[in-house]
């Protein structure tokens, strides 16, 4: 069986992608949590040495927590990517990186891989720098560039979907747009991804576009408060896909 390395193997996306590829891959979790602060550790420390497969998920991955603890989120985003680029290209192994439809401004959609990207966000800069660092060290590396993530998961952050069917979520912004994508599909090409030779960035999301309250009403099939975004928050972040990820039933 195929070894995987990944890191934030307890995340949103980690915890999928661990119950998509069972039976098929053979995962070797990362995580915090776990034990392995990554800001402060080596590829060279923790990439298992008989691992041919790495897809990094670890991130500080909200708004409030880069704000909260920007030098973490600079070494996590940025600084680790770009390390593991290097020592996956150095060792021949096979990298992911997960990338965020927040590294563009939001302003002049639909986003292609050859628009510009102009964070808003500190989470967008050190994201979008972790981005750049990872396609000029490992060429061969795929940066995977994706949006909202919806679907049941249980970690320890929720999802949009899970924030809304909770009741945590309650008001919704009107004038926001993004590919809502089910993180089930994604976790399931990501592992096609793996053992394919597609390199640079890719666009892998749902087909189209929606405001997050017309997301939240067609899941809760009932009146939603509406309200609008702050400016400081993108508002169309519409992605025209290279990769198109529907729903899983
Ligand atoms: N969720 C979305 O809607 C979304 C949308 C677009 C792109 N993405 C991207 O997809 C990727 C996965 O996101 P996610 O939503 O799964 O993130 P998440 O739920 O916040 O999970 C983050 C993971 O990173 C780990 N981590 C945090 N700090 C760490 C550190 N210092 N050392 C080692 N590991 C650390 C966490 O470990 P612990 O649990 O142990 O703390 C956790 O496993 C990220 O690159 C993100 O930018 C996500």
């Amino acid at each position: 069986m195929r070894e995987l390395f990944l890191t934030g193997a307890t995340g949103r996306l980690g915890k999928t992608v661990q119950s998509e590829f069972e039976g098929n891959w053979k995962i070797l979790p990362c995580s915090l949590s776990g034990g392995d602060d990554l800001t402060s550790l080596e590829p060279v420390d923790v990439v298992p040495l008989a691992t041919d497969f790495v897809l990094n998920c670890a991130a500080i991955s909200s708004r409030g927590s880069c704000i909260k603890d920007p030098l973490s989120a600079f070494k996590l985003n940025t600084l680790w990517p770009q390390k593991l680029a290097s020592f996956c290209r150095e060792e021949n192994r096979r990298l992911l990186h997960m990338s965020t439809d927040l590294v563009y401004a939001g302003g002049i959609p639909p986003y292609t891989r050859k628009s510009p990207a102009v964070p808003r966000s500190l989470y967008g800069w050190t994201k979008l720098l972790g981005d750049i660092a990872v396609a000029r060290r490992n060429p061969d590396a795929c940066i995977v560039r994706t949006s909202i993530l919806v679907g049941n998961v249980g970690a320890a952050m929720t999802t949009f979907s899970e924030d809304i069917l909770s009741g945590r979520a309650t008001h919704f912004h009107v004038d926001c747009f993004r590919n809502h994508t089910d993180i089930n599909a994604l976790a399931r090409f990501l592992s096609k991804c793996l053992l394919s030779s597609c390199s640079g960035l890719i666009i892998a999301a749902a087909p189209y576009a929606q405001s997050r309250a017309a997301y939240a009403y067609a899941l809760l099939q009932k009146d939603i408060n509406l309200i609008h975004a702050p400016t400081d928050i993108p508002h169309d972040l519409t992605l025209r896909p290279t990769e198109v990820i529907e729903f899983v039933d």
